[in-house]
């Protein structure tokens, strides 16, 4: 018997409930994953609380969670591609919040050699995100990339990768979190009033700004953006708004593939997530909560 985070409402973290499921045998071009590692990301706790409700309701119960990492335990007939005891992951848009999930092999990636089950559950979101954007953002060596809120899952992602390419980044963050983007390679800057001016200064050391990701969408970082960037074309974000809409600025477009990409830069050793918390997946509203302080360095981690 499998066990399942599922909500039957929309609401705070608190409306998730814990039960036991019968899972069916996987059919055709499916397999039986056991999850070992699931992530948590900001995207859960807005469709539990709705956020989709209007454009695409959600069908009850249903089950958050769009990334885990796991081991294959039963494949479907006639298939092939996976065996019994492969390491994946699994990349998807809701259903993540299980012991155990009947997907289609579609929906998974090989785990690569040297890269943990809990740093592969991480691998889809934060990875696969900061991947495309850079990519979409076509950061090369020439690249001082300003990456907005770098501490977060998308954004310490998004730090690592960019120098993979090549660049220098400069991230912002709270105060707390100075030392941490520091140790990942970044220049620092604090958020708040003044950013533009702060991020100038940096750039007297590292050169101008000529690529920005934005994984935060306030106004402010927005404004810092169309101050420090005169080529709006070298802008992505993350979370779509008025204020970037009316700045010119793209949202996000997730690559095909980006799984793979990032998981191969996870086992080159050039993309480590830091996990900064982890919970029982019973647990799973304090993750939610813990997600929704908007606070979070790196990513948080549910263990089924
Ligand atoms: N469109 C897509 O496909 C897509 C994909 C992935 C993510 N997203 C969205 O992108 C956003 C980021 O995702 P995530 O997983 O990185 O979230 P996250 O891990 O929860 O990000 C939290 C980070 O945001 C930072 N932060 C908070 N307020 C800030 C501010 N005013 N300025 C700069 N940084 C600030 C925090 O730093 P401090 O603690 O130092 O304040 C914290 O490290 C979320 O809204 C998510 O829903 C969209």
């Amino acid at each position: 018997m499998s066990t399942r985070i599922y909500f039957t409402e929309y609401g705070g973290p608190n409306v998730l409930q814990v039960g036991p499921e019968e899972l069916p045998p996987p059919g055709s071009g499916q397999v039986r994953v056991e999850l070992r590692a699931v992530g948590v990301n900001p995207f859960d706790w807005n469709l539990v609380a709705g956020v989709l409700k209007d454009v695409a309701p959600l069908e009850f119960p249903s089950v958050p969670g769009s990334e885990a990492a796991g081991v294959v335990t039963e494949v479907g007939p006639a298939f092939e591609g996976f065996a019994v005891g492969d390491e994946v992951i699994w990349s998807g848009f809701t259903g993540g919040y299980r012991t155990e999930a009947v997907v289609s092999a579609e929906q998974l990636t090989p785990v690569p050699v040297g890269v943990s089950l809990e740093q592969a559950a991480c691998v889809p979101v934060a990875g696969g995100t900061a991947y495309s954007a850079l990519k979409q953002l076509k950061v090369g060596p020439d690249d001082v990339v300003l990456i907005h809120a770098a501490a977060g899952g998308v954004g310490s992602a998004a730090v690592q990768i960019a120098q993979a390419f090549g660049a220098s980044v400069i991230g912002t963050a709270s105060e707390d979190n100075q030392d941490y983007l520091r140790e990942l390679g970044a220049f620092p800057v604090t958020y708040g009033p003044g950013l533009a001016e702060r991020v100038r200064a940096v750039t007297e050391e590292v050169g101008p700004v000529t690529a920005v990701l934005d994984a935060v969408g306030k106004e402010e970082s927005v404004a810092a953006t169309v101050e420090l960037l005169p080529d709006r074309s070298r802008a992505v974000i993350t979370v779509s708004g008025l204020h970037s809409q009316e700045a010119g600025i793209a949202k996000i477009r997730l690559l095909d593939g980006r799984v793979r990409e990032a998981a191969t830069l996870a086992a080159e050793g050039l993309l480590t997530f830091t996990i900064s918390q982890r919970f029982p997946l019973i647990e799973a509203a304090e993750a939610l909560e813990a997600s929704r302080t908007g606070h979070v360095r790196g990513k948080i981690v549910l263990f089924p």
